[in-house]
């Protein structure tokens, strides 16, 4: 197992956001976090990132405890969050914005060289847009820098939250298609942050669903998205 968080109440201030919240996501593994607005889907992945203070219970990071550390020691660990909005240096070109998913590890120039190469063939578009600036791109081509720039740091857990927020129904299908080969292709695990509970059940193969801070429901995604409380409250039927 890589990310095993065991039973978290967050809280901002004195408001209890998270109740006694568990997942655990194991090697290779794409699971989805799934919940409508406000549930709490943010927070949780904030906490595992040491943003958001856990009051009680455990987050376990390939068998390390996680709970009190700083946020840029648990990224040096290698969790990197891609947050609600992407974040990208709108100033800076699409190649520097990759120099920069480097910067905390030592890369000889060749070694920078060919990570960004590698980037470059998962997303060729980034390729051809090198030297722009990133604010000029569209919405879905600064999702990928964003996701591309995550892995430039070689990450052990990828966490993307709404990643197809804002994007057009075709863009969010080749994004999908982007995190089904990162994952197949590097072998690396993602957790998928969505209100677009249909595409995140299609690639996933577990979820979990939060309602109010709770974890209201989880298992295998095929199962869940047969489920009638599922597909009344989330898939629109
Ligand atoms: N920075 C914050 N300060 C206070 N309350 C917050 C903050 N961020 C989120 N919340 C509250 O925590 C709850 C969960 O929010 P969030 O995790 O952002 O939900 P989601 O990502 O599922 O839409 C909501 O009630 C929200 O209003
Ligand atoms: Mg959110």
């Amino acid at each position: 197992m890589i990310l095993k968080v065991s039973g978290i109440d967050s809280y901002y201030g004195n408001v209890q956001a998270l109740h006694g919240v568990s997942l655990e996501v194991n090697e290779k593994e794409i699971v989805a976090v799934i919940g409508s607005n406000g549930a709490g889907k943010s927070t949780t992945m904030n906490s595992i990132m040491g943003a958001v203070p856990v009051k009680s219970g455990t987050i376990e990071f390939m068998g390390k405890d996680i709970t009190k550390m700083k946020t840029h020691e648990i990224s040096r660990l290698g969790i990197i969050e891609i947050p609600e909005g992407r974040e990208v240096f709108p100033g800076m070109t699409v190649l520097e914005n990759l120099e920069m998913g480097s910067y905390s590890i030592k890369r000889s120039r060749t070694e920078l060289k060919n990570k960004i190469e590698e980037m470059y063939d998962l997303f060729p578009r980034l390729r051809e847009r090198a030297k722009q600036r990133a604010g000029s791109l569209s919405g879905g081509e600064q999702q990928m820098l964003a996701v591309a720039r995550g892995l430039m740091s070689d990450p052990k857990l990828l966490m993307c939250d709404e990643p197809s927020l804002g994007l057009a129904p075709v863009i969010v299908d080749d994004m999908f298609d982007i995190f089904i080969r990162v994952n197949k292709e590097l072998g690396i695990p993602i957790i998928i942050v969505e209100q677009n509970a249909y595409m995140a059940l299609q690639i996933s193969k577990r979820c979990y669903v939060l309602e109010n801070g709770y974890v209201t429901a989880s298992g295998d995604s095929e199962k869940l998205s047969k489920d009638d409380t599922i597909i009344k409250a989330y898939l629109g039927g």
